[in-house]
């Protein structure tokens, strides 16, 4: 445990699970953490929650070592104007807000403020996040090792450089929704088939959450995988032959481009 002073500007769904992952995996205290929101209600919730501090946008980043920015980004500017007055010069802003470039948030912000973007996902709520991060113009090695300390603990994290963000807020920010979309269809076909709904989700999310660990444990490649499923002239084929006709692939390659898309142009508002 470090003594950093961490002030998380909008704690709403993303802010939350920083707060409980922090609190819960021994990364700060609950007196080390001040939460900012628009409305005072939701700031009274996560104080009842989990016993943080409440400020103002102005006092939470006046005295603080970490600023986590995560709002949405249509309120960024306004909120970067608010603090830049009074931010420390040694405090790091980690910004999670999808479509902010470092280059936007540096020119927000005063002159050589240490800057790094993240881009997690929602299952940093049971630690199964991914995180990709990345450094701004003045950070310091250590300052990106700090922000993979935080975001470990929330799943795993990956440095990348700034020009992949649009598309791993498409593909990585935004694949849970999909992916969700997916495990309903597929527990549709369990009940179809005649299973119990509750059972057929969780054989959907269990056989998603399985192939995904085989993606990664093994490191095979996912054709290679589904070679393994595929018995020749058994079911799986059968139903490989409905999922293309259906076109499924074709359909998850638009639907990552067109999310990629959107996220380029978040910022622009
Ligand atoms: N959700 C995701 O899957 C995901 C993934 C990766 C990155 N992100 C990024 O994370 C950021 C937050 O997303 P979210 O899903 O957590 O959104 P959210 O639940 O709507 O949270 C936004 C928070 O900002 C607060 N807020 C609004 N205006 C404010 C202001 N002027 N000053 C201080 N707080 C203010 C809101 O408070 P009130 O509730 O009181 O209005 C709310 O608690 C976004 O920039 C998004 O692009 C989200």
């Amino acid at each position: 445990m470090n003594n950093n002073k961490i002030s998380i500007i909008g704690a709403g769904k993303v802010g939350e699970a920083l707060v409980g992952s922090f609190l819960k995996n021994g990364l700060a205290t609950k007196d080390q953490i001040v939460v900012t929101n628009r409305r005072v209600e939701r700031s009274d919730y996560l104080t009842k929650k989990f016993g943080v501090h409440i400020a103002t946008n102005r006092d939470a980043a006046t005295d603080c070592d970490i600023l986590f920015v995560c709002v949405k980004p249509q309120v960024a500017a306004s909120v970067l104007e608010e603090i830049k007055p009074v931010i420390n010069q040694n405090t790091l802003v980690i910004s999670v807000m999808a479509g902010i470039t470092i280059q936007q948030m540096e020119q927000a912000l005063p002159e050589k403020q240490p800057v790094v973007r993240v881009m997690p996902n929602t299952p940093l709520r049971v630690d199964k996040a991914m995180t990709v991060v990345c450094g701004g113009t003045y950070t310091k090695e250590s300052h990106i090792e700090l922000t993979q300390n935080y975001f470990d603990a929330l799943g795993r994290t990956l440095v990348l450089d700034e020009k992949y963000f649009d598309a791993v807020t498409g593909l990585s920010a935004s694949g849970p929704a999909f992916i969700y979309i997916i495990i309903e269809a597929l527990a549709e076909g369990g009940v179809k088939a005649g299973l119990p709904r509750n059972i057929a989700t969780e054989l959907a999310a269990q056989a998603c959450l399985g192939a995904s660990s085989m993606v990664l444990e093994t490191g095979e490649h996912p054709a290679l995988l589904k070679d393994e499923v595929t018995t020749p002239a058994g079911c799986t084929i059968d139903g490989i032959l409905k999922l293309e006709e259906g076109g499924l692939r074709v359909t998850l390659i638009k639907t990552v481009m067109e999310a990629s898309i959107k996220a380029g142009k978040l910022g622009n508002k």
